[in-house]
């Protein structure tokens, strides 16, 4: 614990906001102390990242105040907020990939001579020591676009720490994160906490919150259940504030798998992915673990026809295919749900009927489009899937983000392909939606669908897989059948 004041540096006091209908925020009420790590959590579309958008000045309140140090507003604008020290990290980071680490750190604030000319050399030295400071040795001079996504993330901070930023707000930074990549970021959050910055964190991920944390506010349905130090309540505890019953987070897999080949993989490789070979036999669930950067989603993408094919060929039902199109894929049966619902997955701009129908247009339309047809679909699938929309018509970028992951999981089971390539299906989704996933998916198998599934978290591969593969530089090093394997089983083999 740390011994900083515990006077608040930062107060919300009443705080409402709705969109439209919705109240996703309702009387808030929330203090923020020196030098804490104070994490959010609550369940999909809770209100999270509406109240730290609050903060960070990008959307203003109906009702309530803000106190900063000692000025009370009623809302801020984002210069304001970063002129109060509020510094926001966002999932998407907004640095400058050719500029060095030293010149991102100094970005806006160029150390100068009287001339006018930068000074570099002050620029790296000053830098150096900021990353030392946050136990962060990077090389400043190398570019950014060099370096890992956590270490990105750190610069990010380095940045922030810079501009003496009394609060950092991370939404969700670690979600796309590996563990190495987590305790790296997880290392300098510590020693900018302990340097006096507040840190708001928001993450899914129990063990995270838990190992992070130095206190936990929970939000429900846009209100503030409580605030509790870290170490008094429990991850179940906390799951039923959060959720408002109790999460088996054990896993039920039976296993569904049959002796009938659906899909057969020999030498495919492209994108960095070296010679993979195998079978995956009809209701098997196939694991693809591996660190970040190993060539588990290129491996999907080769499979999709997203990413072009060098070498090999592929067998559904025994028939060689050619796929070299994600539309081809799914003409043979093939779906993949990404792990990055922004870049590939979703129109954002459109509504959640659309981002549903997109990929399955032809079913609805004999001879004309039947939308009695194709809304009762998207009903049926929003409540199996609990989309938490107010209607089929609501655009998706005023869904929170696990809302959105669902959608996509949606718009693929309407496809109903033979074959599940799942990307990280459970990032960003809550507690609760990711049992709902787990769920869905022992249908899918029980149903006779067989499922790859490329996953970072360990539990979820040894709780769900029948067999693992375990890649590394674009290769399979390593197939793991159950019940012989162990997480640790899983990262040996990966390292
Ligand atoms: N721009 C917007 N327009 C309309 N509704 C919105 C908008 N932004 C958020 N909402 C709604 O406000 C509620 C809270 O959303 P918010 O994004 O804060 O949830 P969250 O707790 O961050 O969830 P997640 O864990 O899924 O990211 C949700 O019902 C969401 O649909
Ligand atoms: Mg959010």
């Amino acid at each position: 614990m740390h011994s900083h004041s515990q006077s608040p540096i930062l107060t919300l006091r009443n705080i409402c906001k709705s969109f439209g209908g919705v109240n996703a925020l309702n009387n808030v009420s929330f203090d923020l102390r020196a030098g804490e790590v104070h994490t959010l959590c609550g369940e999909n579309g809770a209100g999270k990242s509406t109240l730290i958008s609050v903060l960070s000045g990008a959307i203003q309140p109906d009702r309530g105040t803000i106190t900063i140090g000692s000025r009370t507003v009623s809302d801020l604008s984002p210069n304001e907020a970063q002129e109060l020290g509020v510094a926001t990290i966002y999932q998407e980071n907004v640095l400058f990939q050719g500029l060095s680490v030293a010149e991102n750190i100094f970005v806006g604030a160029e150390l100068k001579r009287a001339s006018g000319a930068i000074e570099h050399k002050q620029t790296r030295r000053r830098a150096a020591e900021i990353l030392d400071r946050l136990g962060a040795p990077l090389d400043v001079g190398k570019p950014l676009a060099s370096l890992g996504a956590a270490q990105q993330k750190i610069v990010e901070i380095a940045r922030a720490f810079r501009q003496k930023a009394r609060v950092i707000i991370m939404d969700e930074p670690s979600a796309s994160f590996g563990h190495h990549e987590v305790s790296l970021l997880f290392r300098t959050v510590r020693e900018v906490s302990s340097s006096g910055t507040a840190i708001i964190f928001i993450s899914h991920h129990m063990e995270e919150v838990f190992e992070l944390s130095d206190r936990i506010s929970v939000l429900r349905d846009g209100e503030m259940v409580g605030t509790f130090e870290a170490q008094t309540v429990t991850e179940g505890e906390l799951i039923r504030l959060m959720v408002g019953r109790s999460v088996d987070q054990v896993f039920h897999h039976r296993p569904a798998m049959r002796d009938e080949t659906v899909l057969s993989v020999r030498n495919v490789s492209g994108a960095g992915v070296r010679d993979i070979s195998f079978d995956l036999k009809k209701g098997e669930v196939l694991g693809i673990a591996g660190l970040v950067g190993s060539g588990r989603s290129e491996l999907l993408g080769l499979l999709y026809g997203s990413l072009p094919r060098q070498t090999g060929t592929l067998q559904v039902h025994g028939k060689p295919v050619e796929i070299n199109s994600p539309v081809e894929a799914m003409t043979n049966g093939i779906c993949l749900i990404t792990e990055d619902r922004k870049l590939d997955g979703l129109l954002l701009e459109q509504s959640y009927l659309d981002n549903f129908l997109i990929a399955t247009l032809p079913k609805y339309a004999r001879p004309a489009l039947n939308w009695p047809k194709a809304r009762r679909d998207a009903l049926a699938y929003r409540s199996r899937l609990s989309i938490d929309t107010p209607g089929l018509d609501t655009r998706v970028t005023a869904l929170s983000g696990g809302n959105q992951q669902k959608v996509i999981l949606a718009r693929c089971m309407n496809v109903d392909p033979d074959i599940y390539l799942f990307d990280e299906p459970t990032r960003g989704v809550d507690v609760g939606a990711k049992e709902e996933i787990y769920t869905e998916l022992q249908k899918l198998v029980d149903a006779g669908k067989s499922v790859i599934l490329v996953s970072s978290e360990l539990p979820e591969i040894v709780g769900l897989c029948d067999r693992v593969f375990v890649m590394k530089d674009g290769a399979a090093v390593r197939q793991l059948a159950v019940p012989d394997f162990t997480q640790s089983d899983i990262l040996e083999a990966a390292l």
